[in-house]
């Protein structure tokens, strides 16, 4: 729906950039394959000036809004409830507005394992190592550790792979040293660091020790095949991009802000990746 009446529902995502996001994209999909009469808005909004967009999104009578880099934290301290695993984690990408009240949920990891699952991979399946120990790392780390898997992250900065183990301590640490080799035992390897997006130099994982079974991940998904993911797939490993991530974690919202649970299809992954083929 292109036109909006008065009793339009509204949403948006509030980032620091936010012009690169696909999820205006992905939730103006939804909307008029559902034929909703709202909207989803990218909001820039300086890393200062979190409180007062929120509070005047409120004001404004939104439904909600998703927050992204570098407003995850912050508005974790600004929620009046917040979920469980957001509540481990210490972050939110996803708030709903309730008589005045906001409520925050992180949804990045059950986002990431619908997506392995999607893939028919079974997230639990063996070890798994997380590269990276940043914002994004956590709530996958968080959401696999739940689903029984084992767990061991590595990080470039050995301190910020410790500090994310006082946070979940059933994370074990591989020094970023021995990253390679310890994927000969691993099921599942998923890049969580911000390096190999378009425009950053490439993660260096050297793939030719990995077991043949080896699933290798990525959360990035401009490119589509990130460096990462190639190399892998040069050594004729299984890969899982991280487009369907995105899509699956933005159920969570659209179905509190807009009232319909959406379907993640191909049809919806198509859609957003042909924005991205050129990237
Ligand atoms: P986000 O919230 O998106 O995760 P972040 O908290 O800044 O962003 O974390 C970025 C992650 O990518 C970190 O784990 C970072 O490693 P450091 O802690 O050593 O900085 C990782 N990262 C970024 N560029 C990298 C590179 N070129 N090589 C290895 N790791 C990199």
């Amino acid at each position: 729906m292109s036109v909006l009446s008065g009793q339009a529902r509204l949403a948006g995502l509030l980032g620091w950039p936010v012009a690169h996001s696909r999820s205006p994209r992905l939730h103006g999909f939804w909307l008029e394959r559902y034929r909703i009469d709202g909207a989803y808005l990218p909001l820039p909004v300086r890393p200062d000036s979190l409180a007062p967009a929120l509070h005047g999104l409120l004001a404004c009578g939104f439904q909600g809004c998703n927050v992204t880099s570098p407003h995850k934290e912050a508005a974790f301290a600004l929620c009046d409830t917040r979920t469980d695993p957001a509540r481990r984690v210490g972050v939110v990408n996803t708030l709903v507005f309730r008589d005045g009240r906001i409520h925050g949920s992180s949804t990045d990891g059950a986002g990431f394992l619908a997506n392995l699952r999607d893939h028919g991979i079974d997230p639990s399946a063996g070890p798994a190592l997380l590269l990276g120990a940043g914002g994004a790392t956590r709530d996958i780390a968080a959401a696999l550790l739940d689903s029984g898997a084992k767990v061991a992250i590595s990080n470039r900065t050995p301190e910020r792979a410790a500090a994310l183990t006082r946070l979940l301590p059933a994370l074990s640490v591989i020094a970023w040293e021995r990253r390679s080799a310890a994927l000969a035992d691993r099921a599942l390897v998923v890049n969580t660091t911000s390096a190999g997006m378009a425009g950053t130099p490439p993660l260096k994982v050297d793939f030719s020790r990995a077991a043949p079974s080896l699933v290798v991940a990525d959360i990035l998904y401009v490119p589509l095949l990130t460096p990462f993911l190639a190399a892998a797939r040069a050594h004729g490993l299984t890969t899982v991009g991280g487009l369907g991530m995105l899509l699956h974690q933005a159920v969570e919202g659209f179905t509190a802000w807009f009232g319909v649970h959406p379907a993640v299809d191909r049809e919806l992954f198509n859609f957003v990746a042909s924005d991205l083929a050129a990237s």
